[in-house]
């Protein structure tokens, strides 16, 4: 039923993330509702990423494994026909005739950070209009990824304007002396922000307390990452949240976060002083993950429930919200509302 309110339309064009690397070498082929969109995910030999809507060119058939589909020598073979399909998405073979060269998977432009893979999602299927940063240096400093998903009802831009919304992180988080550092910085589909904060934090029953500095970088509203700088213990953190649109109500929001190796921290951190510094690291970031678990599980409480305000009554300690959610508008090329 329509209730005649203005929402923001569920999909803005962007790259949104659709699984790692290891997940999509270890179970060969994946399917997931993905921007609306059923698709399926493999990688080949080689290790060519492709990521497809799941309808086979030839007479329809779901492509995902609980149809039959499975990955044979790099190639997507249909569980109808057995029409096989390249990481291009083009059909090269099928059992009796020569391939229709018309035959050809609804394939997505891919990308790959670390080992996260995403796709571009352009509105009425036009290509990427923008791209992904560069990769950030990695190596043997750095920890292995950790990782952790939630799915709830929310919307990319809710989420992402987290970034900005100052007040916010004092009053659902806890967050003390949060200070915007220089203005937002805006340049096309990249939008960064900086603030301080200070964060009292138990760890092993002893009170700590951390001065944080973060830097967000945003691009598009699905891919956010986040450089933590810790000044006490002179620890470096990277977060990355990513928000996902599944079905034009769910989201699934998935973060990923690495520590870089804590050889000589400024401060000894409690229960956590005689470890080696691999395990301190790995432990850290375990800690580091929980902690925006915690803060994420925080803020679904208020986005699963919230309406989108296209007008909202601002007050002056906001942080830049106006500014923000201009940037947005360039993710929506149809217009960022529609009714409901
Ligand atoms: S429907 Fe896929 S091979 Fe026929
Ligand atoms: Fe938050």
């Amino acid at each position: 039923m329509r209730s005649g309110r203005a929402r923001l339309s569920p999909f803005p064009e962007g790259w949104y993330f659709v699984a790692t690397r290891e997940t999509l070498e270890s179970k060969k082929l994946i399917q997931r509702t993905w921007m609306g969109e059923n698709i399926v995910a493999w990688s080949d030999s080689e290790g060519r990423l492709s990521v497809a809507e799941s309808v086979c060119p030839h007479l329809g058939s779901d492509l995902g494994p609980e149809a039959g589909g499975r990955v044979v020598d790099g190639r997507l073979v249909c569980p109808f026909h057995g029409f096989e399909y390249d990481t291009t998405g083009q059909c090269v073979a099928t059992p009796n005739a020569p391939p229709p060269a018309t035959a050809r998977l609804r394939a997505f432009e891919t990308r790959e950070i670390l080992g996260l893979v995403f796709a571009w999602w352009g509105i009425g299927g036009r290509g990427p209009q923008w791209d992904l940063p560069e990769a950030p240096q990695a190596g043997a400093d750095w920890t292995a990824l950790d990782t952790w998903t939630a799915r709830f009802p929310g919307h990319p831009q809710e989420t992402t304007e987290n970034s900005v919304d100052l007040g916010h992180l004092r009053y659902v988080h806890g967050y003390d002396a949060v200070n915007r550092v220089g203005g937002l910085s805006i340049d096309g589909a990249y939008l960064r922000s900086c603030f301080d904060f200070r964060r009292t934090r138990t760890i092993a029953g002893i009170r700590s307390v951390f001065d944080v500095s973060a830097v967000t970088h945003v691009h598009g509203l699905g891919y956010s990452y986040v450089e933590v700088h810790e000044h006490s213990i002179d620890m470096d953190t990277r977060l990355w949240v990513l928000a996902t649109p599944i079905d034009g109500r769910l989201i699934e929001m998935t973060l990923f976060s690495q520590l870089r190796r804590l050889e000589r921290p400024k401060r000894p951190i409690a229960g956590m002083r005689f470890l080696p510094a691999r395990l301190r690291s790995r432990l850290m970031n375990k800690i580091m993950i929980s902690r925006q678990k915690r803060d994420v599980l925080q803020d679904v409480v208020i986005w699963g429930r919230k309406s989108y305000r296209p007008r909202p009554r601002l007050c002056a300690s906001d942080g830049e919200i106006g500014p923000y959610r201009r940037y947005c508008e360039q993710f929506y090329p149809e217009g960022a509302l529609e009714t409901e």
